[in-house]
């Protein structure tokens, strides 16, 4: 094939690889979208007792302290992607995500947006090793927490 085909064969491949990908997402169940951001915050919400577990005990153990805030850190971008439209209440299976969600979205995207921040924040001052720098980093992620669950999530 002359050079000028196999680019443009290529560049099809490449073209038809971006539609399915990109589709992918949209053509995902949203109950399986679901329950994907569900376990994703449950390791979050696992990640951070595990902080709190340490911040409790007299000799808080710095390593165990990094590695959670690592997995939080790792997680928490995650979060902003699980919410495409059409995975509410309207989907059908248990969820505590609010309509509002997708009338107020701007405000959800900065309340992920801030979350992110503070928990790379966490994740630096686990890293620091002081404990001073941790508790100060934890108290403000878990306000970037409950600042999007008192508006966007239902309540139990
Ligand atoms: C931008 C909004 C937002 C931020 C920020 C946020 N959450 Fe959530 N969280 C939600 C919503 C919405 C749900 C409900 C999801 C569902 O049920 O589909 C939820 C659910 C949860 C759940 C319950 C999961 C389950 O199904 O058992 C846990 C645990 C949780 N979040 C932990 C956290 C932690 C920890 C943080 C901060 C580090 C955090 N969340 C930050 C919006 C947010």
């Amino acid at each position: 094939m002359p050079s000028s085909k196999v680019r443009l064969a290529a560049g099809i491949a490449a073209g038809i690889s971006i539609a399915v990908f990109g589709s992918a997402a949209l053509l995902a169940a949203p109950s399986d979208t679901i329950t994907a951001r569900q376990t994703n915050f449950k390791a979050m919400g696992q990640a951070m007792k595990g902080i709190v577990d340490e911040m409790k005990t007299p000799a808080p153990n710095m390593a165990v302290i990094r590695t959670n805030s690592d997995a939080l850190a790792r997680a928490a971008p995650h979060v902003v992607g699980g919410f495409p439209r059409g995975t509410g209440p309207e989907a059908g299976v248990k969820t505590q995500a609010l309509p509002i969600i997708w009338t107020r979205l701007p405000e959800f995207h900065r309340d992920a947006a801030a979350m992110v921040t503070a928990t790379r924040g966490l994740q630096a001052a686990a890293r620091s090793g002081d404990i001073a720098r941790v508790r100060v980093a934890f108290g403000a992620t878990g306000g970037s927490c409950k600042a999007c669950h008192d508006v966007f999530r239902l309540k139990e």
